[in-house]
């Protein structure tokens, strides 16, 4: 990434004077136009060419970044952002493991030479590397998060211009999350050179550039990153921030503000770094639990102004709230929150993993309908702009890293703790402003029973708080009470559960009791609050039998019945939250257990209602309605 520049401050006056060193973190402000800002999308039709020569490795030898890629043979159109996988009819490339190509032209205008550009990939999956004009850029490991880097030394200003991304979706014991290619040697039962990939999660591996690619412009001295933390006392709100700026400069004259929801400015700063006085703040609340202020957002205003007189403006959201945890419960602005939620995936047809902004709507509408008030962003960061219309919206996140299927001994070395760091890092440095996320989720269904998870997790959960002290941190277990040896480090439990379904299979009668004892016994363990993050059953959808019978709508619905009367006993002791797995159907591997993917959704791919979709609704709105039995003024 691009060397930025840290300051430590010695600030009185307007004027700061500032001391300069070399520093390897960099800000990931999402790209925003302002005053200052401007933004070119390469999003569209890229060329495309997947490398399936054997070794996958023909393109890096042969340099196919160094000229246009269909100078180098046959490509294919392909979306971005989206996945490949499912775009083609081609088999070989739905399941393709190995370096996939894509490239593309643009301009770069010529009055951008005296700025700052910057080439930003929201996500690509998993190893990617991208070169401009043939030259090489950047190298990210990882997807679901944002990387970006300045391209200025390598673009053709006031001319074509070309860029080449190449993505590799291998996942290795260190990656996250992990996995291993297992060749298949038998020559009488597989062709030569035949190999799979492994892992241990339960969703299709999808790979590409899965969300926008855009060039952005900022002066050459510019905002580099902005941290907002708040809190409020009585009525006043107290917004701490810090903002760190890039380039070369002795002299900066920032200048702050905070604008209301009308964009009336209600507190003013001239400082990089301080805290600022919200009169009568207008605190961030769930849609469940207020109306008014449902999904209330400031804005700060940031205005840099450096010694040679350029301008850099940046406008960060925020919202005042706090989140605390007791032993058993989690507190929004001091008040009890209880999750009503559901487990989601970025997942639909055809376009797999891309950002698609139809579906964000079509399921923030779901969700809303539903009357859920929490998701967990299960197994990965989501989209930005999924997560901002969380903020906006008023509904709560657990915001997890792509941290799933950690389960062989090859999995918890330091390579991998290491890189898992690295992620963390990435996902608090994107979404710590958010004030939907309250809750950090580390991993999901990690062997949390093994020795080895113990060190791995302390490490990986006390140094999540390190980044943000302000949020309670977990990871989701699937181990048991008195085997887990990671549940101890975190502030929140969190227990994936299927009575009924892969235990005991159809004896929907013996959910009541392993589920009660099993609640019992984790609280009387860790006397912490407690969410069930995970329990569903498979239905495909239009099934139907009385009595009930697994994979059928009705057996979903008696499921989720018998898991619904004991969470009213328990939600009034420490049961801090219920997420139903999941929100809707998406794609799995093919295996024999799944009926092309995952049906345990309440929704279909296609985000239309299966029947437990409907008692849940009427749960969740009779919840909301509980908690405001409250405040006529509502009219929920
Ligand atoms: C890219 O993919 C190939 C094929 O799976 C694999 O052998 C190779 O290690 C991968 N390289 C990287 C850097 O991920
Ligand atoms: C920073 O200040 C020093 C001393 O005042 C000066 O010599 C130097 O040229 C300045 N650097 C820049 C980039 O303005
Ligand atoms: C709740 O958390 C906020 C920070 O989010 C903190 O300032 C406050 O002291 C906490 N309150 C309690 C009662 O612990
Ligand atoms: C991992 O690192 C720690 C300390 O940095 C060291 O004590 C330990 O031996 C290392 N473990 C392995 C498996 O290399
Ligand atoms: C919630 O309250 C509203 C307004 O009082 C009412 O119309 C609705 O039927 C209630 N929903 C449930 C599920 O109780
Ligand atoms: C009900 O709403 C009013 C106006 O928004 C507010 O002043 C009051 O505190 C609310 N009452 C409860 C119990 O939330």
């Amino acid at each position: 990434m691009t060397g930025g520049v840290t300051c430590s401050v010695l600030l009185n006056t307007v004027l700061i004077f500032l001391l300069i060193f070399e520093s390897v973190t960099n800000g990931m402000l999402y790209p925003r136009e302002s005053e200052s800002r401007q933004i070119q999308e390469l999003d569209g039709m890229w060329n495309f060419r997947a490398d399936t020569s054997p070794s996958r490795n023909v393109g890096m030898a042969e340099k196919w970044f160094e000229k246009q890629l269909a100078k180098t043979g046959p490509v294919i159109p392909m979306p971005v952002p989206s996945s490949f996988n499912d775009i083609t009819t081609d088999r070989k490339l739905q399941h393709f493991v190995g370096w996939a190509w894509y490239d593309r032209e643009f301009y770069a205008a010529s009055d951008w030479e005296n700025k700052r550009v910057v080439l930003r990939i929201d996500s690509a999956h998993y190893n990617t590397i991208v070169w401009v004009n043939g030259q090489h850029v950047m190298h990210h490991e990882g997807g679901h998060l944002p990387f970006e880097e300045m391209v200025n030394p390598y673009l053709k200003f006031g001319q074509a211009n070309w860029v080449t991304v190449a993505v590799n979706n291998t996942l290795t014991p260190h990656t996250l999350p992990p996995g291993s290619i297992e060749y298949m040697t038998d020559k009488n039962k597989y062709p030569p050179g035949y190999f799979v990939q492994n892992f241990e999660f339960d969703f299709f591996n999808y790979a590409g550039i899965h969300r926008r690619v855009r060039l952005y412009t900022t002066p050459k001295v510019y905002i580099n990153d902005i941290t907002i933390t708040s809190r409020f006392e009585g009525s006043t709100g107290y917004v701490q921030y810090d903002v760190k700026f890039g380039g070369l400069g002795n002299k900066t004259y920032p200048f702050v503000e905070i604008l209301d929801r009308n964009g009336d400015t209600v507190a003013k700063g001239v400082s990089l770094s301080g805290t600022l006085h919200i009169p009568s703040v207008t605190p961030w609340w769930p849609y469940s639990m207020s109306k008014d202020s449902a999904g209330y957002l400031y804005t700060l205003k940031v205005t840099l102004k450096s010694e040679s007189g350029s301008h850099d403006v940046y406008r960060q959201q925020f919202g005042v709230r706090t989140i605390n945890v007791t032993d058993s419960q989690i507190l929004i602005n001091n008040k009890p929150f209880y999750c009503h939620g559901a487990a989601k995936h970025e997942d639909s047809d055809i376009r797999g993993k891309g950002l698609d902004f139809p579906l964000i709507a079509r399921d923030f509408a779901m969700l809303k309908w539903l009357g859920v008030n929490c998701f967990r962003t299960s197994h990965y960061p989501y989209a930005e702009e999924i997560m901002d219309q969380a903020d906006a919206q008023g509904i709560a996140v657990i915001d997890e890293s792509p941290g799933v299927g950690i389960r062989s001994n090859a999995n918890f070395g330091n390579k991998s703790l290491e890189h898992h760091l690295a992620v963390m890092k990435e996902l608090v440095g994107r979404d710590k402003n958010r004030p939907s996320v309250i809750l950090w989720s580390v991993a999901n269904e990690p062997a949390s029973n093994k020795p080895m998870a113990q060190h791995y997790f302390k490490t990986v959960i006390s140094y999540t708080k390190s980044l943000d002290p302000s949020r309670p941190v977990t990871f989701v277990s699937d181990a048991e009470y008195d085997n887990d040896v990671a549940a101890q480090y975190t502030d929140v439990l969190c227990i994936n559960r299927y009575y009924g379904w892969y235990q005991d299979t159809g004896h929907l009668e013996t959910i009541p009791y392993q589920l009660t004892y099993d609640l019992e016994q984790w609280y009387k363990t860790f006397k912490k609050p407690l969410i069930i993050t995970e329990y569903g059953a498979d239905t495909v959808p239009g099934l139907h039998t009385m009595p009930s019978y697994v994979f059928t709508e009705d057996y979903q619905v008696d499921f989720m019945r018998q898991y619904h009367a004991v969470f009213d006993v328990f939600r009034k002791k420490y049961l801090a939250g219920e997420m139903v797995w999941n929100f809707a159907d998406f794609m799995t591997v093919q295996n024999v257990k799944r009926v092309v993917g995952n049906k345990k959704g309440v929704l279909t791919r296609q985000r239309q209602p299966k029947a437990a979709a409907h008692v849940l609704r009427h749960r969740y709105w009779s919840l909301i309605n509980e908690t405001h039995s409250l405040n006529k003024s509502l009219g929920l």
